[in-house]
């Protein structure tokens, strides 16, 4: 195994809050213990177009309460290609880069996987994202802040709701996760959620809205996951209630982009500067082809196999935790 003296960060996939806490652990820690670090702007795609830079502490200071990430995100559809990925090698040569961090959800853990593979290069990955929908971490690093983000922006919908008596379809992130749609709607007292993970639930939904709320209340609110949901998102059920309960007053809401937005959380802070700790400790002690994750508040090493492939359920209890609360 060669000794590792140069490390390459990026950032890659939708950005989260905590990305650049995440950069700054990646690269103290590093230069701590005497590697030179590289920051690589725009994901992959700058490792394809060497839009790579030599990262001192400075270039890291006073980013840790910002959101977004200063070296910028990009989806690479290049770095999808064999092509694509031998550039991208070629600029780490380039730069005598030994080794990656990465940080993104699970197209950017895929990416990581075939470049370890075709090119035998370490690589370490955190996980970056706020639909928490990476197998072998208990969170993942902006999901907590996107929560709260949720969790206002819900409150102040149910003022709304509240004094027009209104039945609400609130429609969070999360692709084919419920993780965001189910905590939040927990978190803020919503009557129902649709996630992806169930299948069931318009009947129920129906049943929901036909027995008046369930007995006593005026208005309800009920978050829907985005993506494949095919009742059509909370535009979709909005409508279709509407045509069978046109009594009701119904509304409807995206939350959309700003979820992913603001200064990430003390949680993911802390889970940011942990895991971008720990993964130069996993690089300097020979570890390769994993993620870093936290299981029961202890940093754990996940392959990135498992940690691509695996699917990361959902607590069915959290689904009665919701409904019973909401009676
Ligand atoms: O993966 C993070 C995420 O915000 C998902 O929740 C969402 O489906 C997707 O990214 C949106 O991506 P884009 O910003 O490219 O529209």
């Amino acid at each position: 195994m060669s000794e590792i003296k140069s490390i390459g960060i990026l950032t890659s996939g939708g950005d989260a809050p905590g990305m650049n806490a995440a950069i700054r652990a990646v690269t103290r820690t590093a230069i701590f213990n005497g590697l030179k670090v590289y920051g690589i702007y725009r994901g992959y795609q700058g490792l394809i177009e060497d839009h790579i830079e030599e990262f001192k502490t400075q270039n890291v200071s006073n980013i840790i309460s910002r959101g977004g990430t200063i070296l910028k995100t990009a989806r690479s559809m290049e770095f999808k290609t064999p092509e694509g990925r031998a550039l991208a090698y070629e600029n780490m040569k380039k730069h005598e880069i030994d080794a990656l961090v990465v940080i993104g959800g699970d197209g950017s853990m895929t990416g990581a996987s075939y470049l370890a593979k075709e090119f035998d290069v370490p690589i370490v990955g955190l996980p970056g994202t706020i639909d928490n929908d990476l197998a072998g971490t208990d969170v993942t690093i902006g999901y907590d802040t996107a929560m709260n983000t949720i969790m206002d922006c819900v409150d102040k919908i149910r003022d709304t709701a509240t004094s027009h008596a209104r039945l609400f379809f609130i429609e969070v992130m999360g692709r084919d996760a419920g993780f965001l749609a189910l905590n939040g709607a927990i978190a803020t007292g919503c009557e129902d959620v649709i996630i992806p993970e169930e299948k069931t639930q318009y009947e129920q939904l129906k049943e929901l809205v036909a027995n008046g709320f369930r007995k006593s209340k005026s208005s309800a609110m009920v978050i829907v996951t985005e993506s494949k949901d095919p009742n059509g998102g909370a535009m979709g059920l909005a409508k279709k209630m509407k045509e069978e309960f046109p009594d009701y007053d119904v509304r409807c809401s995206i939350l959309g982009h700003l979820q992913r937005g603001g200064s990430p959380t003390a949680a993911d802070r802390i889970l940011a500067s942990r895991t971008g700790y720990a993964a130069i400790e996993a690089l300097l002690q020979g570890q390769r082809n994993v993620m870093i994750g936290v299981h029961n508040d202890h940093i754990v090493n996940v392959p990135f196999a498992k940690a691509i492939k695996d699917d990361k359920p959902i607590d069915q209890e959290l689904l009665n935790v919701l409904r019973v609360l909401s009676i």
